[in-house]
């Protein structure tokens, strides 16, 4: 029966191709030339093939050896392949080999899978690969690692998050691999979240700036061209504001913090072409994000108008019975994430799922149409990507691939980074002829750097790490000499190994560099109790304090851990973030001045664990036990950050000293280069509404922007705002902007803002 049909199907399909091949076809009309080409696959689908379409296994399922075994090289498993890819025909595949493939060993891999759904199916349909490109095309083998999303963030610099895309995308096509799970574009409020460093931070106006300029690198010469990959954004939604901190964890999102906070990311995001969202397998307010159809159908698909594909996280249908206790079994899970919207579901280690829609479908559990709306949805996103004329990619046909420009970009985006925190008495930089003691945890480790999903899911395996990279001593080596240099650990991630011998080397020195950080990790394995730095690092520094010499602090780490007690005990204050590859190089350049700090802080930083409030917080949540309003005193505020120059701020001025709706208020303001090194500096915009019904927000950042400055020069700074960016959502949980006086604040440092109050008439 398959043999007889396969031959005027192909004839069909062939239609398919060259479908996207005109660069003039507007938009309108490649979206109803591809809808019809889904129409017509849909209509000779069975309901088997289209449960099919609606399955994302791991690419583990179909080799040979356990699920989760460590592999050197992929074989396939024949039987399990012929099952999965032929028989079952899946139509999406996640995860890698077990080890990160060179370029050559994933077309391999992908060449046998497409060439296998395309010319042994009935259909033909190619499978649609979806790959965790968290910092880079990690998984492929010589790819470029960027700095992590929150480093990315730190850059205010749009043009590079655009590039960070483009590159990966880049990289990840030179691997066949068409569909990035990234960017992330959680709101991360709860600093104890592991997964901090995979996002842009906690303010919606930077994560949403950021998340699309890094999808427009991603996808901007078109889906379907060979250098596009399609974003997939995550997780929809408040997977970073869990209430205890921990992975995966419950949180409490009231609707009007819903479509204040976390939904203008992923919608600003969808407006400019997002087709992927994988749905966050947390829960918000006790519901399964997996089962919620009010978030999934009706506001995601419903308002804001999503056209792409809704992605399940991994193994989330399990996870609903598991853990969440909401299914007593596989089936009613399925029953209750497929109704509230689900399109792909990530079943990692084999095709129950299949049968289970199925049975659903024919027992008038599952709609028809809920199955149309699904298999259409995944369809189009494969004639979007034109996997159906080009599934796979010679990996010589991407020259940059690892190439010196991308390695380029990637110290660039790492240079202007690295954030200054403290600088006392201008003790950076520092000169090279004089001698250091470089110490700490994170001083001698590449995998520090890339943090997790570096080449091995933790990112610890050391075995992957590329020779040519350096860490932070052996840049310092280089840039000042081994004779000026001495390490000595002094301590690992929790334990102490031999701080005695850090503090009798310190002695001798005339600075200690003293390098902190967090382990490789993400999910479960990121969680921690207390927020605080590991004790051992901070005792490490406490010791080194009584030598009375200099200390340069650096921290590599993806979240803010407390440094309360040693801050103050350092004359130098770095944070690298996860820096990646090239953060080595970039944070002994910023330390011998070769670069001049210019990242500014994407979150706030706390100084108790108690007080882990973020910038945008009511007046209530500040006031103190004097009774005052002063209870906001982070150890270093969201936007701030030092360079080796200064700014002065001067003459903010408004085009009005009121605004109407439909209006825009054009804004400028003077900065000047007072110091005598070039800079880059971050102008910050942000809006206070004096009086709101629902009480209002302490400030709101509406626009940036990063300018260069030479020495002495002063240059106008413009920005334009207009009504909608007074907006926060009213009682009635809608956007609305009540008449009154607003508070216009311009800077680059948030404690020293200028300031001009405006009216809103409606
Ligand atoms: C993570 C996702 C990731 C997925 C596929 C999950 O465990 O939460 O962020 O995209 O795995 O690897």
């Amino acid at each position: 029966m398959k043999h007889l049909t396969i031959l005027p199907l192909m004839c069909l399909l062939m239609s398919f191709v060259g479908y996207t091949q005109n660069p003039d076809l507007s938009n309108k009309t490649k979206e109803s030339t591809s809808s019809k080409k889904v129409d017509s696959l849909m209509s000779l689908m069975t309901l088997k093939e289209k449960a099919g379409q609606m399955l994302n296994i791991g690419l583990p399922a179909i080799l040979a050896g356990g699920y989760w075994d460590k592999k050197e090289k992929a074989v396939f498993d024949e039987t399990k392949f012929q099952q999965l890819i032929v028989d079952d025909a899946v139509g999406s595949i996640h995860n890698t080999p077990g080890y990160p493939a060179e370029r050559e060993d994933w077309y391999q891999i992908i060449k046998k899978i497409q060439d296998s759904a395309m010319k042994k199916t009935r259909l033909g349909i190619p499978v649609l690969y979806g790959i965790d490109n968290i910092h880079g095309a990690n998984y492929v083998n010589g790819s470029i690692l960027f700095p992590h999303q929150i480093a990315v963030a730190a850059t205010w610099n749009t043009g590079l998050s655009k590039k960070v895309g483009e590159i990966t995308s880049y990289e990840s096509r030179a691997a066949s691999l068409p569909w990035n799970f990234n960017p992330n574009a959680d709101v991360a409020i709860n600093p104890l979240w592991g997964r901090i460093a995979e996002s842009f931070g906690e303010d919606p106006y930077l994560i949403s700036e950021m998340t699309t300029a890094y999808m427009n690198g991603s996808q901007q010469k078109g889906l379907e061209n060979s250098t596009s990959t399609a974003v997939c954004l995550k997780h929809f939604i408040g997977y970073g504001a869990g209430k205890n901190g921990k992975d995966r964890a419950n949180a409490l999102i009231p609707e009007n913090w819903l479509r204040q906070y976390f939904l203008p990311p992923f919608e600003k995001a969808i407006n400019n072409g997002a087709m992927g969202v994988m749905i966050s397998s947390n829960a918000v307010n006790g519901i399964p994000c997996h089962i919620n159809q009010y978030y999934i159908t009706d506001i995601l698909k419903g308002e804001l108008g999503f056209k792409g594909v809704v992605i399940s996280d991994f193994s989330d249908i399990d996870f609903l019975v598991d853990a969440h206790l909401s299914a007593k079994d596989k089936r009613e899970a399925t029953k209750m994430a497929v109704n509230a919207g689900l399109d792909l579901i990530m079943n990692p280690f084999n095709a129950d799922i299949v049968e289970i829609i199925v049975d659903l479908v024919e027992k008038g559990e599952i709609p028809m149409s809920r199955i149309d709306d699904a298999v259409s949805r995944v369809l189009r996103l494969k004639f979007y990507l034109n996997l159906f004329n080009a599934p796979y990619h010679k990996p010589k046909n991407y020259p940059d691939f690892g190439s010196e420009k991308h390695i380029d970009a990637n110290y660039k985006t790492a240079t202007e980074a690295i954030t200054l925190l403290k600088n006392k008495n201008e003790i950076l930089p520092l000169s090279n002829n004089k001698k250091v003691l470089v110490a700490g945890y994170s001083a001698n480790s590449i995998n520090v750097l890339n943090g997790a999903w570096s080449r091995s899911f933790l990112g610890q395996d050391t075995t992957y790490n590329d020779p040519n990279k350096l860490t932070i001593l052996e840049a310092i080596k280089k840039q000042i000499g081994v004779n000026n240099v001495e390490f000595v650990e002094g301590t690992d991630y929790l334990e102490d190994i031999n701080s005695d011998k850090a503090v009798a080397k310190a002695k001798k020195a005339d600075y200690i560099i003293v390098c902190v950080g967090e382990i490789p990790a993400t999910e479960k394995p990121s969680d921690i109790n207390e927020l605080e730095l590991p004790k051992v690092q901070q005792e490490l520094i406490k010791k080194l304090s009584k030598t009375k010499k200099p200390i340069i602090l650096v921290m590599i780490q993806g979240r803010p851990r407390i440094i309360r007690e040693i801050e103050p005990l350092a004359d130098a204050v770095i944070m690298g973030y996860l820096p990646g590859e090239e953060g080595g190089r970039a944070i002994a350049d910023v330390i011998y001045g070769n670069v001049n700090p210019s990242g500014k802080l994407p979150y706030t930083y706390p100084k108790f664990s108690g007080n882990t409030l973020t910038y945008y917080h009511k007046k209530t949540d500040i006031r103190d036990v004097n009774w005052g309003f002063d209870g906001f005193y982070p150890q270093y505020e969201f936007g701030f950050g030092l360079s080796y120059t200064t700014y002065e701020y001067s003459n903010l001025k408004m085009s009005a000293d009121s605004l109407k709706s439909a209006e825009e208020l054009k804004i400028s303001v003077d900065v000047k280069n007072t110091g005598s090194r070039e800079g880059k500096e971050i102008i910050e915009v942000y809006i206070k509404d004096l009086v709101a019904t629902v009480s209002p927000d302490s400030k709101k950042l509406v626009r940036f922007d990063k300018i260069t400055f030479m020495p002495g020069e002063i240059k106008t700074v413009h920005f334009i705002i207009n009504s909608d960016d007074l907006a926060s959502i009213g009682i009635d949980n809608k956007w609305i902007t009540e008449e009154g006086e607003f508070e216009l604040q311009v800077g680059g440092n948030p404690q020293s803002l200028l300031k001009k109050v405006f009216y809103f008439k409606m």
